[in-house]
């Protein structure tokens, strides 16, 4: 391990003030290090700065009743996002987080890409729980649809390693849907399922899909690819969305014109953007603000607010470099105290420290304004912690985050040491009854990635959560 020698990091760090009108959803006030701004808000986005899992449902389903809509616009079944409710606890993959907001309108934009087995599931199980997504929820018939094929493309591509890794996907059929919408000829969307052409379509597409895919595939995953069964399982999909499925895109703008407040709920991190992420070790879609725009048709002019969702340590799931990644005793310590297992598959998620590099990287790249600091319970009960403040590269100090994932793999941790403050803090509700540790390493975190820290959060309950705004 690295040390920064060159700063004491019990030295008193500068706060970074912070203000929000009471109204958060008219008007945002708040100073930073450019100065004292206030603007009018139209579109707020929740983005998350890590590799996924930042707790972003948590913080959507609690800004959810300022707000007239949620809107899901990247992405698809891979993502996971956690919301809890009481004694009740939602793992959303496909639906907004605002589904428990009955007044809130809910859509999933043309940039997500739908699975709609996986939807039909979502949203019976939360009938079951007495919700009724029905009424308020809206997909895109501009939405392309992961087809069966995509899930035997996913596993077979899976299998294959890039430089002696695998990306390890959920396998949700994610890249090759995003694949075939970039390619066009053998895409499906939402509106497809409604077409008169869609059986043709359908055998078409399979017909061609056995050819491309037989020196990858088991030949009995290809055996599952039925032209006529997968065109009587849409019709049956037709049917069960058919009422939901309309123009989310001319909806929204329109919404807009009315003075409507949006909420724009990200997927996975920006660290797995297919642009600006760890690539290739990233997913198919752009992840980080920069998405925002593009998948769900809202113009880059109405979105004025921006959060950024980070935990207090660092977590990834499936493969890639991860420069502060503890494969100890306390990365372990983290892992079980943080409940750290996927939300949609279920596997261990690799932990270790918080990495402002990185975040400070994926601040800047997602444009925002203010941090939401998740997490914080998890590092009660720590003697020191680690913050790492720069990498070392082929013995060169670099604090630019890189661009090639091999680079990544081969940066060392220069970490600084922060004394941790062994106390539990999932009872603390108000920033002033932090211990001053927790305090230190919160004001530390801001400073490094030059952004306010507006919201922290010390459980998965609601209640659980401060707001500094
Ligand atoms: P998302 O994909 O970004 O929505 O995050 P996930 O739902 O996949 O993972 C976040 C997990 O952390 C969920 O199980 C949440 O219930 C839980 N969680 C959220 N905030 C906190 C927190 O402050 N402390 C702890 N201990 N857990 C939290
Ligand atoms: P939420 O929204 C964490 C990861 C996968 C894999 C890579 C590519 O819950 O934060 P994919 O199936 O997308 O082709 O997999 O991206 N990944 C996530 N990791 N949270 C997620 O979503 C993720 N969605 C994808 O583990 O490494
Ligand atoms: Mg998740």
């Amino acid at each position: 391990m690295t040390l920064d020698q060159t700063r004491d990091p019990l030295l008193d760090s500068k706060v970074l003030r912070f203000r929000v009108g009471a109204d958060c959803t008219n008007v945002v006030r708040y100073s930073d290090l450019n100065g004292f701004r206030e603007i009018s808000v139209a579109a707020t986005c929740v983005i998350g700065l890590q590799w996924g899992d930042e707790a972003k449902g948590k913080l959507v389903d609690l800004l959810a009743p300022r707000h007239d809509i949620v809107v899901r616009y990247q992405g698809g079944a891979n993502a996971g996002h956690t919301v809890v409710s009481g004694k009740e606890v939602y793992k959303l993959h496909h639906i907004p987080s605002g589904i428990l907001s009955s007044s809130i309108m809910n859509v999933i934009a043309p940039g997500v890409v739908i699975e709609p087995n996986m939807l039909i599931k979502e949203i019976e199980g939360l009938e079951a729980r007495g919700v009724q997504p029905r009424k308020n929820l809206m997909i895109s018939e501009r939405a392309h649809v992961v087809m069966p094929w995509h899930f035997v493309e996913d596993r077979a591509t899976n299998r294959a390693v890039i430089a002696g890794e695998s990306i390890g996907t959920t396998n949700r059929g994610i890249g090759p849907c995003y694949r075939d919408k970039v390619g066009r000829t053998h895409a499906v969307r939402i509106t497809d399922l409604y077409s008169d052409d869609l059986r043709t379509k359908i055998k078409e597409i399979v017909d061609a899909k056995r050819i491309l895919l037989s020196p990858l595939a088991e030949p009995a995953e290809l055996e599952t690819l039925d032209a006529d069964k997968i065109y009587d399982q849409c019709i049956a999909w037709s049917k069960s969305l058919g009422s939901l499925a309309a123009d989310t895109t001319n909806y929204l703008l329109d919404e807009l014109d009315a003075g409507k407040k949006l909420l724009m709920e990200g997927a996975q991190g920006s660290l797995l953007d297919i642009d600006h992420g760890t690539f290739p070790f990233v997913t198919s879609s752009n992840a980080s603000g920069v998405g925002v725009s593009g998948g769900s048709g809202v113009p880059a002019r109405w979105i004025d607010n921006v959060i950024g969702v980070a935990k207090a340590y660092s977590t990834r799931v499936g493969g890639g470099p991860f420069p502060t990644e503890l494969n100890d005793a306390t990365g372990q310590k983290i892992r079980d105290i943080g409940r750290e297992y996927g939300t949609t598959t279920g596997r261990p998620r690799r932990c270790g420290w918080f990495d402002a590099v990185a975040v400070r990287y994926t601040a800047r790249l997602s444009g925002i304004h203010y941090l939401s600091l998740m997490m914080m319970d998890v590092l009660s009960h720590f003697d020191e912690l680690y913050v790492c403040v720069a990498y070392e590269l082929h013995g060169e100090r670099i604090t630019r985050f890189p661009c090639r994932a091999e680079d990544l793999k081969h940066c060392k941790p220069v970490y600084e040491k922060l004394p941790g403050w062994n106390q539990d803090v999932s009872g603390v509700r108000k920033l002033e009854d932090f211990p001053l540790n927790a305090r230190k390493y919160i004001d530390r975190i801001s400073e490094l990635i030059s952004v306010p820290v507006g919201v922290l959060s010390v459980g998965p309950d609601r209640e659980q959560t401060i707001f500094l705004i």
